[in-house]
């Protein structure tokens, strides 16, 4: 009888957790960036493969001009209508050509901002596609907050539970969000994230804040790695899952002409790209000549480089320059002959190599890539070049460093064994959290730091100082009063000698 009631309750309890695991999943992917939409597109892949029924939202995307949608989900554009300041040549050139601060990039976050802002209230005054959207009933939603517009718009459809998924490392400003205390070794210079904050507010909630928005997520999915990363405390909430992109490729399965460039070069092989965003061939004229400089300085080593403009033959002079419009990165990163690579330090990139245990010369030019470089250059397997300092001597000089001394390699070995055989994969972790999410998806939060709540008075403890002061003062002044009245005390009721301190004046 016992027994039976056991197995009674364990089949109901199997069964509960069977059907409550897949779950009806609402994507929320704003097109800011190629990379933080693509990192969205992946993860929502892995989800879809564990039986997921996925809905990827996008507001407005032109697929003519941006393809890998993910393969397993039902993708859901609203509109094709999109301005995107990265899918503009002038952006490109911007990145080569201004500074490394905040101030210098904000014309592009400028542009970024009204853009998404305007693409926002397009997003909520279409009542028909949020209706449809309601319909739907969806069960908890996968969001990029770099843009608020998402949480805007889940409350318009009426999903209350959200995990958060982040393309970069944790933000000071999300840290914070999160009840986080402490510091960023080096913040990131996009902390001023967070576009359409203004029309949620206008459209949807007056009292709508990102802190509560960001917080209230049942878990925030960070793409960064605790091996590269700068140590940092986090909370129960903050997963790490870094190499969740980084696929297992061997440089068994490079094509042909790649194994040639291997094979024949004497000293081996450095990559130089700067990723889908920033384009070699519209790097200023004295910035391609230092790097010309640098190839012709290094014979005994063959340089592949992504070079966009196959009609130009700038290095066709070069024996041991190599130029592709496309490279297989993760099967060329795992090539054991490959000696380093060159690179803007967009965080995949970062990852890919980090996981593949390559030395990195970076050169970043825009965003998180600045603070990303920075992480494997205090892991000590990275040198920096700044981008307005690039000079033949800079580049020759870096690259006789990570050439030269063994010990950036080995340094960059030991943090992708590391990262490689860690207990839980950041894959296997995302899954894991995700589900376990899903399960209990009606439940209390029992996670969120109460903290995040506090005002900045509290946060750093300033009324238990202010409280400790006015207590110190009140203390001090009564002592002082109390040592006065003594005085006076002793003074009438004594004959106190005078002491003939008038006579030294
Ligand atoms: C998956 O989602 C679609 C769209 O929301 C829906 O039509 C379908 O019934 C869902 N399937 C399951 C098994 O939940
Ligand atoms: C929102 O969804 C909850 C269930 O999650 C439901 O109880 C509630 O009635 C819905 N509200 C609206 C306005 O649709
Ligand atoms: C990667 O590939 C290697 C060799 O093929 C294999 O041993 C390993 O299990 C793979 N790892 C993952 C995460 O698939
Ligand atoms: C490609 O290079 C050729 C030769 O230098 C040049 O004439 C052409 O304008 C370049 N095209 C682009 C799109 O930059």
């Amino acid at each position: 009888m016992h027994l039976t009631t056991f197995i009674g309750v364990v089949a109901a309890v199997v069964c509960l957790f069977r059907f409550s695991d897949a779950a009806n999943v609402v994507v929320i992917n704003p097109y800011l960036s190629h990379s933080h939409f693509a990192f969205v597109v992946k993860l929502t892949d892995i989800l879809a493969d564990e039986g997921h029924n996925m809905t990827m939202i996008i507001n407005e995307l032109d697929t003519s001009k941006f393809a890998p949608l993910p393969k397993k989900a039902r993708v859901v554009i609203r509109s094709k209508f999109s301005s995107n300041p990265f899918v503009n040549d002038a952006t490109d050139q911007t990145f080569w050509n201004n500074g490394n601060d905040l101030i210098s990039s904000s014309k592009i976050f400028e542009q970024i901002i009204t853009e998404m802002n305007a693409q926002c209230e397009r997003f909520f005054v279409d009542t028909a596609f949020v209706e449809s959207m309601k319909a739907e009933k969806f069960d908890i939603a996968l969001i990029e907050p770099t843009d608020f517009c998402g949480y805007g718009f889940l409350k318009l459809i009426n999903v209350t539970e959200h995990v958060n998924v982040i393309p970069m490392a944790l933000a000071e400003k999300l840290a914070l969000a999160l009840g986080i205390p402490g510091r960023n070794y080096v913040p990131l210079p996009v902390d001023d994230y967070g576009t359409s904050a203004s029309v949620v507010r206008k459209y949807v909630d007056p009292n709508f804040h990102m802190n509560d928005a960001v917080g209230h997520a049942r878990f925030t999915f960070v793409n960064t790695e605790e091996h590269m990363d700068f140590p940092r405390p986090i909370s129960h909430k903050v997963i790490y899952v870094g190499g969740i992109t980084v696929a297992n490729s061997s440089a068994d399965d490079l094509p042909e002409d790649y194994k040639k460039i291997f094979d024949s070069s004497k000293k081996g092989v450095v990559l130089l790209s700067f990723g889908s965003v920033a384009k070699s061939a519209t790097m200023p004229a004295r910035m391609k000549q230092s790097f010309l400089d640098m190839f012709a300085a290094f014979p005994e080593i063959s340089f592949i480089w992504k070079y966009e403009n196959v009609s130009d033959t700038i290095a066709d002079e070069l024996p041991n320059v190599f130029k592709k419009t496309w490279i297989p990165q993760p099967m060329v990163l795992a090539h054991p002959k490959l000696l380093a690579f060159i690179t803007h330090g967009g965080m995949n990139s970062v990852m890919e190599a980090g996981h593949a245990g390559v030395p990195l010369l970076g050169v970043p030019l825009f965003g998180d890539q600045f603070r990303n470089i920075k992480m494997l250059e205090y892991r000590k397997s990275a040198v920096i070049v700044d981008k307005n300092d690039i000079t033949s001597e800079a580049l020759i000089s870096a690259m006789h460093k990570l050439t030269d001394d063994d010990s950036y390699r080995t340094h960059a070995r030991t943090i992708a064994a590391l990262a490689r055989t860690k207990p839980l994969s950041g894959k296997q972790r995302f899954i894991a959290y995700f589900n376990h999410a899903v399960q209990f998806v009606h439940a209390e939060d029992h996670l969120d730091i109460g903290h995040r709540k506090l005002d900045t008075f509290r946060y750093y403890n300033l009324d238990i100082f202010a409280t400790f002061v006015i207590v110190f003062a009140i203390i001090a002044f009564l002592l002082l009063k109390t040592i006065l009245t003594i005085f006076k005390l002793i003074s009438s009721t004594v004959k106190v000698p005078t002491y003939h301190l008038k006579k030294t004046d």
